[in-house]
């Protein structure tokens, strides 16, 4: 048995610097999961999570794209980031044993919708196509690793409220904003191997129109745990004046391939100095406190 601890970076939009890499020096995870997001199609940030010491896996957002409709912008990062990002396909980080299958890259959520810098990349990608890339990558993984699906939107199906985990809080009426591939594709998956996992950013927790913060994990009947990890800025001050860096916490407890679970979920906002300075836990596997879907 042994415990793999996952550092998830949510929605950056440009809030990456020198003291996050010092950090997860000091973290030391297994493995960063980057959900995407990262500025406005800027080349930084890619570069900076190339050059980590450490197994990283990455899928890129909406504003990856920048305000470039030609998708050389998206091109670009896609570029830079090399093998990290793993886009509707397979990215197996072995050390430690992970496999990271990436949804549908460039995604605003909403259903299904590819934005023209992604048709221009990836070109016309139907739903079912989309649905079917996400689960043979899924087909390809090595089954004696566990599996996690990395996506910048979560799945369809985790609730119509604003506050749900991929629930529009920007407008009336509240909808479930999660995309509908990515859900097919969690379905398929589901039917033939265990799935411990689904990562996702894009739904800032904090709610517009109104006040309050979004629900940021689920647990559906299959036993797949959601977390959203969107909760921005990930640079913050605490009221003492405290620098603060958020990043979502993971730990899989892997017995065997089969029988992976998720014991430990949560936000935790470190100071610079490594100190744990806040958390908010999420899930914890001996108490049953997580929310069905
Ligand atoms: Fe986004």
């Amino acid at each position: 048995m042994s415990i793999l601890r996952l550092a998830v970076v949510g929605d950056p939009h440009g809030a990456w610097d020198g003291s996050d890499a010092a950090l997860l020096q000091h973290l030391a995870p297994d493995v960063l999961l980057v959900v995407g997001d990262l500025s406005d199609g800027q080349p930084r940030i890619p570069a900076e999570l190339r050059r980590l010491p450490l197994p990283v896996a990455c899928i890129l957002g909406n504003h990856d794209a920048g305000k470039d409709p030609s998708g050389r912008t998206l091109e670009r990062q896609l570029d830079t980031l090399g093998e990290l990002h793993c886009g509707w396909g397979l990215r197996q980080l072995v050390p430690p044993g992970l496999a990271v299958v990436g949804a549908r890259p460039g995604t605003a959520g909403g259903g299904f919708h590819l934005s023209r810098a992604v048709r221009a990349v990836f070109g016309p990608v139907t739903l079912e196509e989309s649905a079917e890339r996400i689960t043979a990558a899924a087909r390809a993984a090595d089954p004696a690793l566990p599996l996690v699906l990395l996506a910048h939107c979560g799945p369809a199906g985790l609730g119509s409220a604003a506050g749900d985990p991929c629930g529009r809080d920007w407008k009336n009426p509240a909808c479930d904003w999660g995309d509908q591939d990515l859900a097919l594709a969690v379905r398929r998956i589901q039917a033939q191997r265990p799935l411990p996992l689904v990562v996702f950013g894009h739904m800032h927790h904090q709610l517009r129109r109104g006040s309050g913060q979004r629900r940021s994990l689920c647990v559906d009947r299959a036993g797949t745990v959601y977390l959203n990890a969107a909760s921005v800025p990930r640079h913050g001050r605490d009221p003492a004046g405290r620098e603060l860096r958020h990043f979502s916490w993971v730990e899989l407890e892997v017995a065997d391939p089969q029988a992976v679970r998720v014991l430990h979920a949560s936000h935790r906002w470190y100071g610079l100095n490594g100190r744990l300075l806040y958390e908010e836990s999420l899930h914890r596997c001996s108490l049953a406190t997580s929310l069905p879907c």
